[in-house]
């Protein structure tokens, strides 16, 4: 592996006039020099835990990613001198962009803001978790590039002709029609996307049993719903019509997070014990009212994750039960009686024809004739 590795930075070294002009023509500055080596494809290793650990950046993708215009070491910024020493920590996202300032205050860029309600929200952990939190999301769980940055359009001329007439740079124009033009369109993930989103860990039966053992013996509560809760979305009224398509049924977010400050709010999921929680036993009419505009306490009352579990809802379960007795023996009944009548008819001579509307036709051996 070292040897492969020293390979690619030969290579590097010999590719560097080549590249410098190859990558200017992607329109992506490499200021720092990373992509001296880290363009090339196939760089990258298998680590001691047996994952695949891809290190190569392709500068045509990357430059049309939300990031392009943060430098490499912004992220990075354990990386002093290059080359750089083997990487202990990892990008953490509460860093400080040194290079880009935020034009509304003038300070340096950051997303302190989002991570501060993040941290606070049950999902909010380190960048390198121990224990129990390593299942929670942090925010390159949610947020990668490719499933982030859907293909930006290119700005209409007719937009850019108006801009350039006092902005001159038809490029500082086109960044910044993306950068708004995505938002004012509300371009955002669809319900199906944040139902699977959600789902990937609180559907994994596992993950969730083993947050109800921890839990247990940490004596901590867990909310009533918690080891049901996309099972049992999927089974409600909202679940199955957003599942065909729906786009007024609620998704997991139209619940558990505030349409106020919606894209804050989605980082500061709370349990519904907590009362900010919109689904808390406070402020769960309000939130039925978003669409149910009738709803009431006993319409709020009614159940968004319903469950037949007997821990849950014993009387539904029970109910299913029963009815599912019934429902066996009326069909038990049923053939019963259909077989019993085929055999005796049989006794009697009869086969199966159908004549006049009815198929028991032929003499009888008993003497029992059907008569018209
Ligand atoms: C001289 C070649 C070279 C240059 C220039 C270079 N790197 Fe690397 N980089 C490597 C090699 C080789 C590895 C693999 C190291 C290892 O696995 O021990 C690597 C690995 C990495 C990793 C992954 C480490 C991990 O295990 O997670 C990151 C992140 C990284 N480089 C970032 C950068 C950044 C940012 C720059 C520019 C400031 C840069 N590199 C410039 C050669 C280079
Ligand atoms: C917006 C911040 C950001 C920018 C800008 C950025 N990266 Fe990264 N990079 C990350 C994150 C987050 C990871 C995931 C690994 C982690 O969590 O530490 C990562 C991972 C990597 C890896 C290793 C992949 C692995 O499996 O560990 C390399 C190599 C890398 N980046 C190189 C670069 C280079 C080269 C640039 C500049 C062209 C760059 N990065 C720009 C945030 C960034
Ligand atoms: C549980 C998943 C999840 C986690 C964890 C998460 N986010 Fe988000 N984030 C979302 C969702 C959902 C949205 C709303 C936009 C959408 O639907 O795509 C969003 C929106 C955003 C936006 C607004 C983007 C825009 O273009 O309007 C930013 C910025 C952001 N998140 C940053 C972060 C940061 C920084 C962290 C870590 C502190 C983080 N997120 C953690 C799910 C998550
Ligand atoms: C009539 C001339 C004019 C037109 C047309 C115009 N701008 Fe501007 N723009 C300005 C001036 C002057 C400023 C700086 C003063 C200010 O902030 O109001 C500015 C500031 C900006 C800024 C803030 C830059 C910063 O770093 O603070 C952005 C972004 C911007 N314009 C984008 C656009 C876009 C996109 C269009 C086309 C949809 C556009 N402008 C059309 C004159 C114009
Ligand atoms: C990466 C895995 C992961 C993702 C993705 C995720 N969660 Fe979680 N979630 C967890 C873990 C782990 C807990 C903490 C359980 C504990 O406290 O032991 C949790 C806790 C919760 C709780 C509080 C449970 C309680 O009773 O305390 C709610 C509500 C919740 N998540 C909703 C959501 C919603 C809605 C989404 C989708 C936007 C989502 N989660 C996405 C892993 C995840
Ligand atoms: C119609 C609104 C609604 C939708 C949609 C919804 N939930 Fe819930 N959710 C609730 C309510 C209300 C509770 C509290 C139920 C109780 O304890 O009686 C809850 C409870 C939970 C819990 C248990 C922890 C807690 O806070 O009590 C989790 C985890 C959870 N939901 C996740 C999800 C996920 C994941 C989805 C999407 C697949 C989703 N929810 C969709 C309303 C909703
Ligand atoms: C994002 C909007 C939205 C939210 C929030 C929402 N619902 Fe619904 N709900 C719908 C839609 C759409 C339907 C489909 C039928 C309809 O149009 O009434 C529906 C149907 C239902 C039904 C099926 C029977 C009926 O009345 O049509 C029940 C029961 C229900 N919702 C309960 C709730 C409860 C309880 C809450 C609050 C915890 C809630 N809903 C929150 C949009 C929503």
């Amino acid at each position: 592996m070292r040897n492969t590795l020293k390979l690619v930075f030969l290579l590097g070294l010999i590719g560097f006039g080549y590249s410098q002009a190859s990558w200017a023509i992607e329109g992506f500055e490499d200021d720092e020099g990373c992509l001296l080596c880290h363009k090339y494809p196939k760089m990258g290793r298998i680590t001691e835990d047996g994952t695949l650990r891809q290190y190569y950046i392709i500068p045509h993708i990357f430059s049309k990613t939300v990031h392009r215009n943060v430098p490499c070491t912004d992220c990075h910024s354990y990386i002093k001198q290059l080359p750089h020493k083997k990487v202990k920590e990892g990008v953490k996202c509460d860093s400080e962009c040194h290079s880009i300032k935020n034009p509304a205050t003038g300070k340096n860029f950051s997303h302190k803001p989002i991570y501060a309600k993040y941290i606070k929200s049950t999902h909010g952990r380190k960048k390198v978790a121990q224990g129990n939190d390593r299942d929670k999301p942090y925010c390159v769980t949610c947020h990668t590039n490719p499933i982030y940055n859907p293909k930006e359009d290119e700005p209409p001329k007719r937009i850019v002709d108006r801009c350039v007439v006092c902005h001159e740079d038809g490029k500082f124009v086109a960044n910044w029609y993306r950068h708004t033009s995505r938002r004012i369109r509300e371009v955002k993930r669809s319900s199906e996307e944040i139902v699977a989103l959600c789902s990937s860990c609180h559907g994994d039966r596992r993950l969730v049993e083993r947050h109800m053992r921890a839990a247990k013996i940490e004596g901590r509560e867990l909310g009533r719903k918690y080891p049901y809760a996309v099972e049992s979305y999927k089974e409600s009224f909202h679940g199955k019509i957003t599942h065909y398509g729906n786009k007024k049924a609620p998704n997991c977010l139209d619940c558990h997070a505030d349409y106020e400050n919606y894209y804050m709010s989605v980082h500061y999921i709370r349990p519904s014990r907590d009362p900010i929680s919109p689904v808390s036993a406070e402020r769960k009419v309000k939130t039925c009212k978003r669409c149910h505009t009738y709803a009431d306490k006993n319409y709020a009352a009614l159940d968004p994750h319903p469950t037949s579990n007997k821990d849950d809802n014993p009387f539904r379960h029970y109910a299913e039960v029963v009815y599912g007795w019934v429902g066996d023996v009326v069909l038990f009944l049923l053939v019963g009686m259909a077989v019993f009548e085929t055999i005796g008819r049989r006794r009697d001579g009869v086969i199966w024809k159908i004549r006049k509307g009815s198929s028991w036709w032929r003499p009888s051996r008993r003497g029992r004739d059907r008569k018209i």
